[in-house]
């Protein structure tokens, strides 16, 4: 999603996939293979860049370290780390001062239940490093929950890397995000805040702007991702993500966790916003001017398509869906990644934008659920 404006800017872009058939692969050339904690073909691939970026956080900080040595890595290792270790970022936004859900370190059975004791059931249980779409998050509704096996197993696989991260579960009204981007030297953006709609850890739906969010509390929540990119010395997109709870009566946010890249909540600015995430990171990291954040329409409401649960509801070809889905409605627009389906996987998204919020999401739906074969008319 970086190479449409990477194409309209004249820039050059070269990946280093995972594999030959990793989604960026497929768009860009060169694209040699490489692991992300192989140092050689970290270095020897960053010699050959004005610039590195990434597209995940779960690049180890030797190898930041190591490309740095060659050329300009945006966002840098002492930026990233924020949005690779939770339990770093949980205690340096404590020391900022930026709300975030009650949480400790855990190293051990009797810990979590001192948590609890204090914090009250459920409790959130989150590995640290390496976690995604809900893979690493495990919520434990009491002393006996049966989720406690896989907690021993987590408690006991990371007794020797620093223990696990415990977190109140928070009755969030709902969840929200503030995507921002920052350059090296100091310019900053902001896009509208958003709302999302996470279902078992995977982001489903974002609609832009949050309906109905309080001005103040929009502009607060702006306020504190920028000051958050300016604290951590973050380059590039930046994504916080937040919960929006009611403390006496009053909606407010609390931090659930950060993003270092152009992330899921703000696909929307693909089509919603004058200039969208993937074209104000590769200028920011490249310290160009930012373009305007300004959206669109009203409304922009983003769904993604996930692979289905069904082996029977799959589509052999999600290109089939798209004769209906176009000639129903002109106005969606449709992203494919070019992933083999496997169920609940991010396949691709849609985004319908327009000034009537209930049929912007209601198409959206409409095609995201059709393409992912959920439907069939
Ligand atoms: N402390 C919490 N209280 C309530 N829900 C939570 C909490 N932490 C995470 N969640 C839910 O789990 C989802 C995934 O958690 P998150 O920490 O963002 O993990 P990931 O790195 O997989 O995105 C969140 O979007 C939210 O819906
Ligand atoms: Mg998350």
């Amino acid at each position: 999603m970086m190479q449409p404006p990477a194409i309209a800017l004249g820039l050059r872009l070269r990946v280093l996939a995972e594999g030959p058939g990793a989604s960026a692969a497929q768009v860009i050339t060169p694209a040699p293979v490489g692991a992300a904690d192989d140092l050689e073909a970290l270095v020897a691939f960053a010699s050959e860049c004005d610039a590195v970026t990434f597209d995940h956080e779960h690049v180890p900080p030797a190898g930041l370290r190591a490309m740095a040595e060659v050329t300009s890595v945006q966002p840098g290792a002492d930026a990233l780390v924020h949005a690779q270790d939770k339990i770093v970022m949980r205690e340096r936004l404590t020391a900022l001062g930026v709300p975030c859900p009650r949480w400790a370190r855990v190293g051990d059975r009797a810990a979590v239940e001192a948590f609890a004791a204090g914090a009250g059931w459920p409790v959130v249980l989150k590995t640290p490093r390496g976690g995604y779409d809900g893979k690493g998050v495990l919520v434990l509704d009491s002393a006996g929950d049966p989720a406690w096996s896989t907690a021993e197993a987590w408690l006991a696989d990371w007794a020797g890397r620093g223990g696990l991260l415990a977190e109140e579960h928070v009755a969030f009204t709902r969840e929200l995000a503030a995507l921002v981007v920052r350059s090296p030297s100091g310019q900053a953006a902001a896009w509208p805040v958003v709302e999302t709609v996470q279902r078992g850890g995977v982001c489903h739906e974002v609609t832009a702007p949050a309906p109905g969010l309080d001005e103040e509390l929009g502009a607060h929540l702006t306020d504190v991702a920028l000051r958050v990119a300016g604290g951590l010395g973050v380059t590039g997109v930046l994504a916080v993500e937040v919960f929006e709870v009611l403390r006496d009566g009053r909606p407010t946010v609390l931090v659930n966790e950060l993003a270092m890249r152009p992330h899921n909540s703000g696909h929307w600015t693909i089509d919603g916003a004058e200039t969208s995430q993937f074209e104000n990171h590769l200028r920011a990291v490249l310290d160009l001017p930012l373009g305007s954040t300004r959206a669109r329409a009203p409304w922009t409401v983003m769904v993604n398509v996930l692979g289905p649960r069904e082996i029977e509801a799959r589509h052999e070809d999600l290109y089939r869906s798209y004769l209906h889905v176009m000639a129903h409605d002109p106005g969606v627009k449709v992203h494919l990644y070019g992933k083999e389906q496997r169920p609940g996987r991010k396949l691709g998204h849609v985004t319908v934008h327009g000034d009537d919020l209930e049929s912007v999401r209601a198409r959206a739906r409409h095609a995201a659920a059709f393409i992912a074969g959920e439907i069939d008319e």
